[in-house]
């Protein structure tokens, strides 16, 4: 059995084999590896500026819950908290279209140094949204980590403080990304692929 499945992953590897979604099929992007390597050299810069220091990561689920758990135990910081948000989304009556909610949010932020662990930007949206509502509770300081960054997605706010990856606007999934809720299992990062 053992054998059997060892075989299998090195095959995955090597073939660097597609996976199918509702009828979408998407191929390797950015190996479990390469994840990996950079998440240790961004919590290498993010231990070395904030050593000394409490932060408080903020995940922001779904899709950060991977990244954020390898980040949290790579940056080693001895006083550092994480706590998990989340949007709640409704269809608003405005024509501006949805409307979202941060839930969640029970910690005392009052003076505290944030640090927000996103899974990707991509328009913008939800980054802008989430800082403006933790601006209300008066942080020390607040930062964004985010391991994906579609820069030309961008329409609103800046780039985050710290990228793991700037990667051109297709959609990917694995590593935390969803389809549909699907595929967050995947250890490596899928681009969809062109026909
Ligand atoms: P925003 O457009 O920057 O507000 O991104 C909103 C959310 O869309 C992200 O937090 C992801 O959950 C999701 N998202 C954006 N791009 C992708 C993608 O390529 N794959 C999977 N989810 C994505
Ligand atoms: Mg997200």
């Amino acid at each position: 059995m053992f054998g059997l499945h060892y075989l299998c992953t090195l095959e995955s590897l090597i073939l660097m084999e597609e996976v199918t979604y509702q009828g979408l099929t998407f191929e390797p992007y950015i190996k479990r590896d390469d994840i990996a390597a950079r998440v240790q050299s961004l919590a290498a810069e993010i231990k070395r500026d904030y050593e000394g220091m409490a932060p408080l990561f903020l995940c922001v689920l779904n899709g950060s819950f991977i990244f954020a758990a390898d980040l949290f135990r790579a940056c080693d910081l001895h006083d550092a908290e994480i706590t998990f948000v989340r949007f709640k989304s409704y269809e608003g009556m405005s024509s501006t279209g949805q409307v979202k909610q941060v839930m969640g949010l029970t910690e005392d932020l009052t003076g505290r140094d944030v640090l927000i662990v996103e899974d990707i930007i991509d328009s913008g949206v939800t980054a802008t949204q989430l800082r403006e509502e933790l601006d209300k509770h008066n942080p020390k300081s607040v930062k964004m980590v985010s391991l994906l960054f579609k820069p030309e997605a961008l329409k609103i706010g800046s780039a985050p403080e710290y990228v793991g990856f700037e990667i051109p606007n297709k959609f990917i999934l694995g590593y935390g990304l969803d389809l549909d809720g699907l595929a967050r299992n995947l250890p490596d990062i899928y681009v969809l692929k062109k026909d």
